[in-house]
């Protein structure tokens, strides 16, 4: 063997033995050689956003050394090749300020509403990698991403960057993207753990949820999230969850997350979430954001609180080797981010394949796809000749140009400054009409005086009105209603001319008191940065809209578990209840089907330019279920079919139990096979902290919607233990 090559093996195999330590090993390797003082820097983070140091009613504060200047940072050790957390949001881009040092921002991503509305793991994955791939080109190795609270409230104002209201689908997209990110060598972020359903008074928020409601519904997303991603972080959320605050909570954090769940990443606490230095007793690993706390808790307290004995240094090992094995884990340390520049074109082709699965078609009355060689065509409303709406918070992200800002007025008691505009993702749908019907004459009014709108409405063959509804973290949205006048705008529009087509940019279902006299309806969501073209693309079919709701349309709000959001009128600090024992389990489209309640449009819906067919549903063997799905139309398409359980025993109950993405060529057929998770046929029994399946008759329906089930099955199945 040549010398040369006798190094090479021997580096290999040295190497290798280096390697062939676990990342569990490696930071039991490294927690021996630090220092309490060196541990204690590893368990808090500074909140590094110097420029919204006064939106956040923060005083003026030097920046962060070392920080690159985001959501988070916490200090490395080099000496030992622990590398800094330079940790931004968020779960829809990377949101780096507006004065990024290349003047550009971000590739932003259309609304996790989308995503969940395209039903396709894969297209998950992709948006994860793309969001990682941006946070590392940037120098980040930390995305806050991974939020998977479900949208127990349709006025929830962080509903867009959630994934709906059904476990399976929550999770199973969550646990995707999480993937995708940390497939990067970027740490992701399962958040925000737990019952984090509403911004009213989220600090102070108590969230009520009896232990076999929760497993079954908001625990179930974060359980599947955590199987099918492997999370190496967990963000505990600001409320209480019965009466503890979720990042001091030992049930959660302990029994639920580790003993049950068997996570083995560490926990950090949201941004102004911890209480007291003895919450590292509860589970929490490290502390976030620390000027958001009275007092920096994981540093000088905690160090008190070891020397008094409260807590102990096998506490604070665990929670260093906790966060020492994340990194090494995902590959931070062995990995570090490289810089270089962004590619926005492949980037932005992401952003525009989900929104393009992701939006829907909530009406058509014989009116879309238009047609190119329509003549007149007025376009109206929703600063459709800037770009598109985008929701506001944490997550908000900067374009790749710079930001069309568009000062909103404060909707509340929400943070100030950085949440009280809207960015506007600067792909204008009025251009992108305007490239899809070159011949046409193509006017536009930006719909502040519904005459003139109606006027312009009366020239056309056919108008478009955008209806946007700006949402953001740290508040809810008071109704269901659109904003700023908007149904009048529409209904004036549609009464000058009814062929109307109406496209919502919102981060939540809205009511449409003027749908019966509009022919179309488009849900595009916050359509992120290429969402011009996609819906351009969708209302000339060159897109075939197949995007199905992933939350109930609800046709009011007193039907609602809670018609009023509670806590609106709490006082400074007052802690309030929210009381979800109220449906417990039955989140969205279980509670209104098991009372029989209408909705506007219901969970899964979603029309296309084409039909399908959904047959030969058959069991078997096991949980494993099969059918066809075909396309009976003329053109292209793709839908979701969707399994339900439909009854247990003669017991009516809807839950969905399996899902796929379709798209297939006019006359195209699929074979299609799911295997149920007995989970999902299964009640949580909290005696034995198992789920129990009975055994019995099962009967199943299949469809394309929540409310239109074309096929039905039995099956008797035998009884199921499943240990969590
Ligand atoms: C915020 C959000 C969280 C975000 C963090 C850092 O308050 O709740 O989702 O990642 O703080 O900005």
């Amino acid at each position: 063997m040549r010398r040369g090559l006798v190094w090479v093996v021997a580096a290999l195999c040295g190497l290798g033995a280096a390697r062939a330590e676990t990342p569990d090993q490696r930071a039991s390797a490294l927690v021996a050689k630090l220092t309490l003082d060196q541990e204690l820097t590893l368990l808090h983070g500074n909140f590094a956003l110097r420029a919204y140091d006064a939106a956040y009613g923060l005083p003026p504060a030097p920046p962060v050394p070392g920080a690159l200047g985001s959501a988070g940072y916490v200090a490395g050790i080099p000496a030992l090749g622990i590398p800094a957390l330079q940790e931004v949001d968020g779960g829809l881009g990377v949101s780096v300020p507006p004065d990024a040092e290349d003047g550009k921002g971000s590739t932003a991503l259309p609304s996790s509403l989308a995503l969940a509305a395209g039903f396709d793991p894969r297209m998950a994955y992709e948006a994860g990698a793309m969001m990682g791939r941006e946070a590392f080109d940037r120098g980040f190795n930390v995305l806050l991403a991974g939020g998977v609270n479900l949208t127990r409230d349709p006025r929830g104002g962080r509903n867009y960057e959630y994934l709906g209201e059904d476990p399976l689908l929550a999770g199973t997209l969550d646990g995707a993207l999480i993937h995708g990110v940390q497939d990067q060598h970027v740490l992701a972020t399962l958040k925000h753990f737990a019952m984090n359903d509403q911004e009213t008074n989220r600090q102070f928020d108590n969230a009520l949820i009896g232990e076999a409601a929760f497993r079954e519904s908001d625990g179930l997303a974060f359980e599947i999230a955590l199987e099918t991603g492997h999370p190496m972080a967990v963000m505990c959320a600001y409320n209480q969850v019965n009466g503890q605050y979720a990042c001091a909570n030992h049930h959660l954090l302990d029994d639920v997350l580790r003993r049950d769940w068997g996570f083995d990443g560490f926990v950090m606490s949201d941004w102004g979430a911890v209480h007291s230095a003895l919450d590292i007793n509860a589970g929490l690993d490290q502390e976030s954001g620390q000027e958001f706390d009275p007092v920096t808790y994981f540093s000088t307290p905690l160090s008190v609180a070891l020397s008094q004995g409260l807590v102990t240094r096998a506490r604070v090992d665990e929670a260093v080797r906790r966060i020492l094995r994340a990194e090494l884990t995902v590959g931070l340390m062995d990995h570090p981010p490289v810089r270089q520049p962004i590619d926005f074109a492949a980037d932005g082709a992401v952003a525009a394949q989900e929104e393009a699965q992701g939006l829907v078609l909530l009406k058509n009355h014989r009116l879309l796809p238009l047609s190119p060689a329509i003549r007149r065509i007025a376009v109206i409303g929703g600063d459709a000749n800037t770009g598109v709406m985008s929701g506001g918070g944490s997550s908000d992200v900067v374009p790749k140009t710079l930001p069309q800002l568009l000062p909103v007025v404060q909707m509340g008691e929400g943070l100030a400054g950085r949440y009280t505009r809207a960015i506007l993702d600067p792909d204008p749908p009025l251009s992108e009409i305007e490239r899809q019907a070159p011949g046409a004459v193509v006017r536009y009014d930006p719909g502040l005086y519904p005459g003139a709108a109606a006027r312009l409405a009366k020239w056309a063959d056919v108008v478009v009105v955008f209806a946007p509804k700006w949402e953001t973290e740290s508040q809810d949205v008071p109704d269901l209603s659109l904003p700023g006048g908007e149904d009048a705008l529409i209904a004036a529009v549609a009464a000058a001319n009814p062929r109307t087509v109406v496209v919502l940019e919102t981060g939540n279902p809205v009511l449409m008191p003027w749908l019966p006299n509009v022919r179309a309806v488009v849900e595009a969501w916050y359509p992120g940065a290429e969402g011009g073209k996609a819906i351009a693309g969708a209302l000339f079919g060159t897109i075939d809209p197949s995007g199905h709701l992933p939350m109930s349309f609800p046709a009011n709000t007193a039907e609602l578990p809670r018609p009023v959001v509670p806590g609106q009128d709490a006082a400074p600090g007052q802690i309030t209840p929210v009381d979800y024992n109220i449906e417990g389990a039955e989140v969205g489209y279980k509670w209104f089907s098991a009372r029989h309640l209408p909705v506007l449009f219901p969970f899964g819906f979603g029309l296309s330019y084409t039909r399908f067919s959904f047959t030969h549903l058959s069991h078997g063997p096991g949980l494993t279920v099969s059918f066809d799905v075909g396309n009976d139309g003329k053109v292209a398409g793709a839908t979701v079919a969707q399994l339900y359980l439909s009854a247990r025993n003669g017991v009516a109950m809807e839950r969905l139990v399996g899902f796929a993405r379709v798209a297939l060529a006019p006359g195209e057929t699929r074979h299609v096979v799911l295997t149920i998770d007995p989970r999902l046929l299964a009640d949580f029994n909290v005696a034995g902290d198992d789920w129990v399946m009975p055994g019995g008759v099962y009967r199943f329906g299949l469809g394309d919607s929540a409310a239109d089930l074309t096929e039905s099955l039995t099956a008797r199945l035998p009884a199921q233990h499943v240990a969590p």
